[in-house]
């Protein structure tokens, strides 16, 4: 009898961050803009490498340890990493993942983020702050990209598992986590308002 099936899949964690996440944001919002003023070196790091927009990654990369806005921010997303880990199968018996780094990222009207990786991570992930309307979400690729080679192109409308891309919409109050060597990147922000998010990476240690 034919048999097709799939093997090797990709996945991806969504989830609300819950509970009271609207209070979470207003205090976290507040900090951000905070941070982003008081930060003279990262708003400089930011103009050579984020054009139009702030991000702290250059400058001040551990801000969960800043806070206790940041700590609660944390503790919640530790949650939500176990759960990640545990539905991958993977055994953390000796050791534990924990979040290494943690950094603001405000993108304006047109600011984009092009495709990268987290290398030397285990996990990546991003928390929404602030996402108005039509922002951009989250794309990724297909980790099997560099391997195609000779392959055809796909039908105009393939089903979701065989898509070379993926986009996650990015929405207040949740949390995306994936592989940290899943490449991935945000498309530039169509709207004057801005868009917030703290992204993260947590390492086995
Ligand atoms: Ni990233």
């Amino acid at each position: 009898m034919k048999r097709i099936e799939g093997w090797f899949p990709t996945f991806i964690y969504s989830s609300p961050i819950q509970p009271r996440w609207q209070g979470l944001n207003r205090e976290l919002l507040a900090e951000c803009r905070q941070i982003q003023e008081y930060d003279d070196k990262g708003r400089k790091w930011s103009a050579k490498n984020y054009p139009g927009g702030y991000t702290s990654y250059g400058s001040l990369d551990k801000v969960h340890r800043l806070s206790s806005t940041f700590m609660d921010l944390q503790a919640r997303i530790d949650r939500h990493v176990k759960a990640y880990a545990k539905a991958l199968e993977w055994d953390l018996s000796d050791r534990a993942l924990e979040m290494t780094d943690c950094w603001i990222n405000i993108m304006p009207h047109r600011t984009s983020h092009s495709l990268h990786l987290h290398p030397n991570s285990v996990v990546s992930g991003t928390y929404y702050v602030a996402t108005p309307r039509g922002c951009a979400g989250l794309k990724f690729e297909d980790p099997r990209m560099s391997r195609f080679m000779a392959a055809p192109p796909r039908v105009a409308s393939p089903r979701k598992e065989n898509q070379w891309y993926v986009t996650y919409p990015a929405k207040a109050g949740n949390v995306l986590l994936f592989e940290s060597w899943l490449r991935h990147e945000v498309p530039a922000n169509p709207l004057q308002s801005e868009r917030i998010s703290i992204s993260f990476n947590y390492a086995w240690a």
